[in-house]
């Protein structure tokens, strides 16, 4: 996914660097190539994911360099310092000597070794004289960082309208949204079931979710949550992991966020909210704030 695809790409740059993300060596282009580059970048399964300012930026930083046929543009086996998009000219990609494929104008190449930390996994070597864009390793995954701390302002100041964090602090806060993996679930999807063993925490970003319980043959709707409640936490209060309730997406789309048992204990499970929700009903879970539904549906 691309947020594993983030953090990977952000591996190994100190979190201080972003500071210095607008001081980033910008190089004007006409609006042709600007485009040529961008429609390059989301034709790159890899890339394809990542947010509009990332592709604006990396296609603000790019800059030319021009080759003459014959030259391998990548060694395979070497460590990757560029990423490259193709303007002009003929490219031939091969492993251990074997040819995988030709490139032609507007293709992205020499992601995968910026991406994945890894040695070039091919050569590529231009066949005719080519024009080329290219972007320097260390400012490409600052790109990536940038994003990754945008999203964390953005996970802070959510959190903020979370009724359960409202006496965390900023601190605490942060160290949460540093820890946040976001999840999206389609309608009718059980984001946790009874019953399974469970390892985290869930705070609803957006969407609807049904909580029900079954006991014995019959299964209990308990409520309904919504944007800034949470879910997903008796199970990791230490009383057995198994999870009490099946939580479902009951709308279209439901974006949440997700904390691990290790970073939920640590930060939540000792606020006196959580400490309160989770003492209020032994068994069950802690009462919404909204209204309570109670059928009860036969199976
Ligand atoms: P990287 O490994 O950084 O450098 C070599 C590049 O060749 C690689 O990134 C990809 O962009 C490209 N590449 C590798 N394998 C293939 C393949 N099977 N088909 C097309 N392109 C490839």
């Amino acid at each position: 996914s691309s947020k594993k695809l983030k953090k990977l790409a952000v591996s190994g740059v100190p979190i201080e660097e972003s500071e210095i993300i607008k001081d980033l060596p910008r190089n004007p282009k006409v609006s042709g190539v600007k485009m040529l580059i961008k429609a390059a970048i989301l034709n790159n399964d890899f890339l394809k994911y990542l947010e509009e300012d990332q592709i604006d930026t990396i296609v603000d930083c790019m800059y030319k360099k021009e080759v003459p046929a014959g030259t391998k543009v990548i060694t395979e086996g070497e460590m990757g310092l560029h990423l490259y998009v193709t303007e002009e000219g003929e490219l031939q990609v091969s492993k251990k000597g074997e040819i995988l494929r030709n490139m032609g104008r507007q293709t992205l190449f020499g992601e995968l070794a910026l991406l994945y930390d890894c040695e070039r996994t091919a050569t590529v070597q231009a066949l005719t004289p080519a024009k080329l864009w290219t972007i320097d390793r260390r400012i490409f995954q600052l790109v990536m960082m940038k994003t990754t701390k945008t999203k964390r302002e953005a996970y802070v100041s959510f959190l903020k309208s979370v009724p359960l964090l409202q006496t965390a602090s900023e601190q605490t806060l942060v160290r949460i949204a540093e820890c946040l993996e976001e999840e999206t679930y389609e309608q009718g999807q059980y984001i946790v079931r009874q019953g399974e063993v469970g390892d985290c925490f869930f705070i609803i970003m957006d969407g609807e979710v049904r909580v029900t319980e079954k006991v014995g043959n019959r299964i209990q709707e308990k409520r309904k949550l919504n944007r800034g409640d949470y879910f997903g936490e008796k199970a990791l209060d230490g009383n057995g992991d198994v999870r009490t309730a099946s939580c479902i997406a009951e709308t279209g789309i439901v974006k949440c966020l997700l904390l691990d048992r290790g970073p939920f204990l640590q930060l939540i499970g000792s606020l006196q909210e959580m400490k309160e929700a989770l003492d209020r009903r032994p068994g069950s879970l802690p009462r919404p704030r909204s209204e309570y539904v109670d059928e009860q549906i036969l199976l």
